[in-house]
């Protein structure tokens, strides 16, 4: 049997369209979210015709609330969508005409479905560019409540995975605190660049109509209208924008992830995840996984996917749109939805958590954690060259560890079978509390220092 061709535009066409080809055409199985962006955009438009002559106003105001009508149904859930109809913007269209009849028809004046996705699409990610900052913002919270709480805790610093030197729990913390502070910068450059408006491009070159972009613009929330209507039509730059700044900040999230699964082991055991952000197993029952960490650092893949999926498909197309364009918004929908979720996740475990002080501690004492402060006495207090000191510490740290010792375990005699100048005030630097202590350069792992940071943050975050 053939189908009857499209009624919104199938005036030369004959028959209708093939099952398979009105499955790979159809978007409207996820462009369905976009509803609300698209009934804002069309009575924007609709208000704006009116304004200008172009339509009347009573057919402006029959569109005006038929669109409300609509978007209510929507969100009732008592919307049909249907395939033939192809997306959004033509579902939306034809139950209008259903609503309020042939003044429907007249919506469309001066626009296309080219410039109206670009419109919906752009509100979208601006909004998720706003859901990025405000879930990041919460996390910094949750991180800045632990670094306050162990401002002076000391743990192990690494490099290599290896204990390098001891650092503060409320240091570490921070140095997320400040990455995620870029992140959200990121989002605001993007959703800044972003916020202006392809509506009035119509299909790709403008339109005749005497239409008034900047009162669409300005309807819209948008700073001003895009210059160029094939730009305005053709670009996805700004989903991205948002796609390359979820992607750095997924990175920073995988890294936390990574770093909680490690810290939760029993073999660190530096914290302890919340019975509310831990499961366990069904065969082990000492179990206590951290699967909302791990679940986070997977996810990011998807996000990284998204990014590439979306270059790759913008990357041959010769201006304007094409309809390689409508495989956009799923891979942003995927990545915004997980986005949002992992900063939630995070947020929730990293303030339940509770470190433990004892076994950072424990361990921030192994490993020779402290013989760069060794080193540097040598030279502070015995004038020997930075290179000397190395070396001398360096046939400190080897007798230690013949011995099966640590650093602040050799006697002073034996110290001074090395190097002769040690005296007993060494071993004032070779604490852990003292290392940390005396790292007060800005930027540095002091507890004062970390303690300034702490206050600086909560006034940034409020
Ligand atoms: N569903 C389409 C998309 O998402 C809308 C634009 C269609 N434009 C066109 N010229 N066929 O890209």
């Amino acid at each position: 049997m053939t189908k009857a061709a499209n009624t919104m535009w199938g005036g030369r066409f004959a028959a209708g369209p093939d099952a398979i080809m009105e499955a790979i055409n159809a978007s409207i199985g996820f462009d369905q979210r976009l509803a609300a962006q698209d009934i804002a955009g069309s009575r924007a438009h609709a208000a704006m015709l009116a304004s200008t002559g172009i339509i009347s106003s009573t057919d402006a105001d029959a569109i005006g609330e038929g669109l409300l009508t609509i978007l209510s149904e929507i969100e009732k859930g008592d919307f049909a969508f249907s395939t033939a109809l192809e997306d959004i913007h033509m579902n939306v269209e034809a139950r209008l005409r259903e609503l309020i009849g042939d003044a429907a028809g007249r919506l469309h004046t001066a626009r296309s479905r080219n410039d109206q996705v670009a419109v919906d699409f752009r509100l979208w990610v601006r909004d998720q560019c706003d859901a990025a900052e405000a879930g990041l913002l919460a996390l910094q919270k949750a991180l800045v409540g632990q670094a306050e709480a162990g401002a002076d805790w000391v743990m192990p610093g690494f490099t290599h995975l290896q204990v390098a030197q001891p650092v503060t729990w409320g240091h570490h913390m921070l140095a997320y605190v400040e990455m995620l502070g870029r992140d959200r910068s990121r989002f605001a450059d993007a959703r800044a660049r972003m916020n202006l408006s392809p509506l009035g491009a119509a299909a790709l070159a403008g339109t005749s109509f005497p239409i008034d972009r900047e009162m669409t613009a300005k309807a819209l929330g948008f700073d001003a209208p895009m210059a160029n209507s094939l730009d305005a039509t053709s670009d996805r730059d700004f989903a991205l924008e948002f796609l390359s700044a979820a992607s750095i900040c997924a990175m920073h999230l995988s890294r936390l992830a990574e770093e909680l699964v490690i810290w939760s082991s029993a073999q660190f055991r530096f914290v302890k995840m919340s019975d509310r952000w831990s499961t366990g197993s069904s065969i082990m029952p000492q179990k206590r996984n951290p699967d909302a960490a791990e679940l986070i650092r997977a996810k990011i893949g998807r996000i990284f996917g998204a990014n590439v999926a979306l270059m790759t498909v913008m990357k041959g197309l010769p201006l304007t749109y094409s309809k390689d364009m409508q495989e956009d918004k799923e891979q942003v929908f995927d990545a915004a939805d997980n986005l949002m979720l992992a900063l939630a996740a995070m947020a929730g475990m990293v303030g339940d958590m509770t470190a433990n002080r004892e076994s950072l501690k424990a361990a921030a004492a192994t490993g020779f954690s402290t013989a760069t402060d060794l080193a540097d006495w040598l030279v502070r207090e015995l004038g020997l060259p930075f290179r000397d000191a190395h070396h001398v510490t360096g046939s400190l740290v080897a007798l230690a560890e013949a011995k099966g010792e640590d650093l602040p375990d050799l006697t002073l005699a034996e110290m001074q079978g090395v190097h002769e100048g040690i005296t007993q005030d060494v071993f004032d630097v070779l604490g852990v509390e003292n290392s940390v202590a005396s790292r007060t350069s800005f930027g540095g792992t002091a507890p004062v220092r970390v303690r300034e940071q702490v206050a600086a943050w909560k006034e940034r975050l409020g």
